[in-house]
């Protein structure tokens, strides 16, 4: 089929329409752009791209984990898909371009596709993840987890504390069947080859002047959640040496630097009881995390939290429990699928290899397929904040990377022995 295939080139204008129209579905009363999972907003944007998905001439469906999927069949019906996705969930007051442009990316090249009359060999599967950042149930990656059979039991009956509404709920809310997540859960094999076109999220590309990047390995992430309960009692009567403060303990002893190398950890999210001036904090809740691109590194410094937790709350009378709330595993991207991207980049402009910090959907598509991810730049290295920002063009040289990367990958006998 290679004879009817040409170089797709995107419309930079029409990917800036559609990151600018995504951008106006957004909660109005929070800060920067924000569209958290299973609101109003996400459902409004998830109509507006499956009415972009069927223009482009997919099929569209929401599968049981409530990914929305649009299809294009192939011209063998004996191979298996390759999946172009991302997600296009934010964090709160987040911006404009972390995940969407990667579910953007797919459905131009769909449109590419179909006006330049371009077949692929393998079918095509456009995937809009739901809710890969950190959700209100305390894990992130919850679609792309339910697609390959990684979103457990345990999992599902997590409870959005702002609602009471459990995973399960939300999941069936928007469109998905909880019930039938391991009926549809895919195996190795069943996906030829995942692609993903993220922004960077650092400031490596734009610091060196590079349009592209091919992502050499994504970092993994061990997520728990800590609560130190000690006793609330009066600020002002309460002395130093017969306090059982929470809050405390968790800044003087589990916040300390203790982390080497190629590896970092964040408590970003906290809740203090009962969280007044003139009381002694009586409960304090964290969520954790540890990220690094070796299993066993993230593994020890977890477990020395985990030490430094018990020691901490044995010396100072407070009841500390730690529960992990999810993990994902590094990846390393394969040599061949790394030198096919650096093929494809190399003719769009300057590119280098650089592994991600951040996690994303192709973390759990690697369990079940090969991938492979592209970086564009992000300006003064921004991310997780309305300044996020990428230049048009830089956008659309990503898509065109990635559209170049498809067709070369098409053309391979054989995807996804590796699955
Ligand atoms: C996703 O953006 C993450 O790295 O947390
Ligand atoms: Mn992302
Ligand atoms: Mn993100």
């Amino acid at each position: 089929m290679a004879e009817n295939k040409q170089q797709l080139n995107p419309r930079a204008e029409r990917l800036q329409a559609d990151i600018d129209a995504l951008a106006g579905m957004i909660d109005g009363s929070r800060p920067g752009y924000t569209r958290r999972p299973f609101t109003p907003w996400y459902r409004e944007s998830r109509a507006w791209l499956a009415g972009r998905m069927r223009e482009a001439g997919l099929t569209t469906r929401i599968d049981a984990a409530s990914n929305l999927i649009g299809f294009l069949p192939g011209a063998d019906p004996s191979l298996k898909p390759i999946a172009i996705g991302s997600h296009t969930d934010t964090v709160n007051g987040g911006g404009r371009f972390d995940g969407i442009i990667g579910v953007l990316a797919g459905i131009e090249i769909a449109r590419l596709l179909k006006e330049t009359g371009t077949v692929l060999r393998h079918p095509l599967e456009i995937i809009d993840f739901t809710a890969e950042e950190p959700s209100e149930f305390g894990i992130s990656t919850v679609g792309s987890r339910g697609m390959v059979g990684n979103l457990t039991p345990v999992m599902l009956e997590l409870v959005d504390a702002a609602t009471g509404t459990t995973l399960r709920e939300a999941i069936a809310g928007q469109g998905g069947d909880p019930d039938r997540l391991a009926e549809e859960a895919r195996k190795p094999g069943d996906v030829a080859l995942y692609l993903e076109l993220h922004i960077e999220q650092g400031p490596v590309l734009e610091r060196t002047a590079t349009r592209l990047g091919v992502v050499s390995g994504i970092v993994g992430i061990v997520r728990a959640k800590a609560t130190i309960v000690g006793d609330p009692n009066h600020a002002g009567t309460t002395p130093m040496t017969l306090r059982y403060d929470a809050l405390g303990a968790a800044f003087e002893r589990l916040c300390r630097e203790r982390y080497e190398a190629d590896v970092v950890g964040t408590i970003g999210k906290i809740s203090n009881e009962p969280n007044a001036s003139n009381v002694v904090p009586g409960k304090v809740t964290f969520e954790l995390e540890i990220r690094s691109l070796d299993p066993e590194v993230s593994g020890r410094v977890f477990r020395l939290f985990e030490e430094e937790a018990a020691r901490v709350g044995q010396a100072r009378g407070l009841r500390v429990q730690v529960d992990k709330l999810s993990e994902s595993s590094a990846i390393r991207v394969a040599p061949d699928v790394l030198s096919v991207l650096a093929d494809s980049c190399a003719e769009v402009g300057s590119w280098r290899e650089l592994p991600s910090g951040a996690g994303h959907d192709a973390n759990q598509m690697a369990v079940i397929a090969p991938i492979g991810m592209l970086f564009v730049p992000s300006l003064a290295g921004k991310s997780h904040c309305p300044e996020e920002w990428t230049d048009t063009d830089e956008v659309a040289d990503g898509v065109r990377a990635l559209a170049g990367a498809l067709l070369r990958f098409d053309e391979r006998a054989v995807l996804g022995e590796r699955g």
